[in-house]
């Protein structure tokens, strides 16, 4: 059977990854909980960082500095920590997408999905959370967004608020409560849904590609040494989150130059691109400035990803049950709804860099600023028709190669004296005459 009974495609490595780098992310954290401080009370920093020195703290920023610039190979612990948080969410998007253009999550997968689009969520909020404990100027920025978007809510708003922070903002309760919803509430979901994940390959076999025969179990130990030792090459070589340059979080105060991380860009270019409607309704501002941007849409977006194999299957009315997978171009339209997809979430997250593309190409703020309020409603529209239509066009000229047979340039003459040129045989790639 040669190439064709290949079992074993790198696409099928991603969730591999993903789980390999959550072990990594437990271990590390476990490692940083000896040493962090989950403590608001302010404190006079009298560490090793001179330019700081003095200066009023929190006890998790003072803490977070120390594990830094103090506590032998903390910083590489840090930094491979947050160095695996970026590399979880990638490979937990990746694999969703391979779900997803593959049609994995076909019956009896549909679990399975939602157990993926869970770990993103639960992997974001796990990111989030985590990146709000070392109490820095770029943690003070995700609260106040955090405080921010709660506000907007309507009616519960200001409760929620008051619930989060207490009564005052940033106040001394939402970092020990962030911490616990981090080191424990969040890390046994993530658990538990691995578990399930697991469970659930068990009972129902892996999928495989079409003219597989059978899937075999990866090499996961190699693959969990290469996870590892990426992850730790990274951490030790590649600066990220530098708190002591940013600085202790201060009310009032804004980092400049600081991004949020990877994952949460399409949130913040959605923010960035919304015009600031704010009606009066009845009395009381409704600031759709926020609530659409950070609430409606991403709800809105992880509510039809969640529900996506629900809605095909409606749609298309196939409820049978599904071990092959499908390559991209024989589902068209799911393929270009994915396509939309990936261009919505991609334009979003280009938004978060509206200033820094009007700084580089000399352009107006506005004229960006406008360019993606456009781009994010025609973009999707125009890569779903692009994407149908390559589709359809692949399947086309495969039909066509299929019946009239490969080329091959080969010329022979008959003994009667005519020309012919030898064609191949599609499906087995050798000449039909040999
Ligand atoms: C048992 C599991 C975990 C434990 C015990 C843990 C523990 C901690 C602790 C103590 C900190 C604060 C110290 C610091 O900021 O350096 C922290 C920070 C952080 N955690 Fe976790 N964590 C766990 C899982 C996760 C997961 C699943 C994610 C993301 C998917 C994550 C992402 C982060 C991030 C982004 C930070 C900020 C790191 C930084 O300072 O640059 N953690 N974690």
């Amino acid at each position: 059977m040669g190439m064709r009974s290949r079992t074993d495609h790198w696409s099928f490595l991603l969730g591999e990854i993903a789980l390999y780098s959550l072990a990594v992310l437990f271990v590390t954290g476990a490692g940083l909980m000896v040493f962090y401080d989950p403590d608001m009370t302010l404190v006079t920093y009298d560490g090793v960082y001179a330019p700081l020195r003095d200066v009023p703290v929190s006890q998790a920023f003072a803490s977070t500095m120390e594990i830094s610039l103090e506590v032998r190979g903390g910083l590489l612990i840090r930094q491979v920590h947050h160095w695996a948080t970026l590399v979880f969410i990638a490979a937990v998007c990746l694999h969703l997408l391979r779900l997803f253009f593959t049609g994995a999550f076909r019956r009896p997968r549909g679990l399975n999905w939602l157990i993926w689009v869970g770990l993103l969520l639960t992997g974001m909020a796990a990111g989030v959370t985590g990146g709000i404990l070392p109490d820095d100027l770029l943690s003070g920025g995700s609260l106040g967004l955090i405080q921010g978007i709660t506000q907007s809510i309507p009616f519960v708003g200001t409760w929620l608020t008051g619930l989060l922070f207490g009564d005052a903002v940033p106040g001394d309760q939402v970092i020990p409560l962030f911490y616990w919803l981090h080191v424990l509430a969040l890390p046994l979901v993530m658990a538990g849904l691995f578990a399930a994940r697991r469970w659930l390959l068990r009972r129902h076999g892996a999928t495989h590609y079409p003219g597989a025969v059978r899937v075999s179990r990866l090499g996961s130990l190699m693959l969990f040494a290469a996870t590892a030792g990426v992850l730790t090459v990274l951490g030790a070589v590649v600066q990220i989150n530098p708190i002591w340059l940013y600085g202790p979080n201060r009310p009032g105060t804004i980092s400049a130059g600081a991004v949020p991380d990877w994952y949460m860009g399409f949130l913040d270019g959605a923010i960035r691109i919304m015009p600031g409607w704010e009606p009066v309704i009845a009395g009381h501002p409704l600031t759709l400035s926020v609530l659409i941007p950070a609430l409606v849409v991403p709800g809105a977006f992880f509510t039809l990803l969640a529900a996506y194999p629900l809605i095909e299957r409606k749609l298309t009315g196939d409820r049978g049950l599904h071990h092959t997978l499908e390559r991209p171009r024989d589902a068209a339209v799911r393929t270009a709804i994915g396509a939309a997809g990936i261009t919505f979430y991609g334009l979003l997250w280009a938004a978060a860099a509206n200033d820094q593309l009007a700084h580089h190409f000399h352009l107006s703020l506005f004229a960006v600023t406008w360019f993606f309020r456009v781009a994010v409603v025609i973009g999707p529209i125009v890569a779903f028709e692009l994407t149908r239509r390559i589709c359809l066009a692949l399947r086309w000229q495969e039909a066509e190669t299929k019946s009239h047979g490969v080329e091959t340039g080969v010329i022979v003459r008959a003994p009667g004296g005519g020309y012919a040129e030898v064609v191949r045989d599609f499906d087995r790639r050798l000449p039909s005459g040999t």
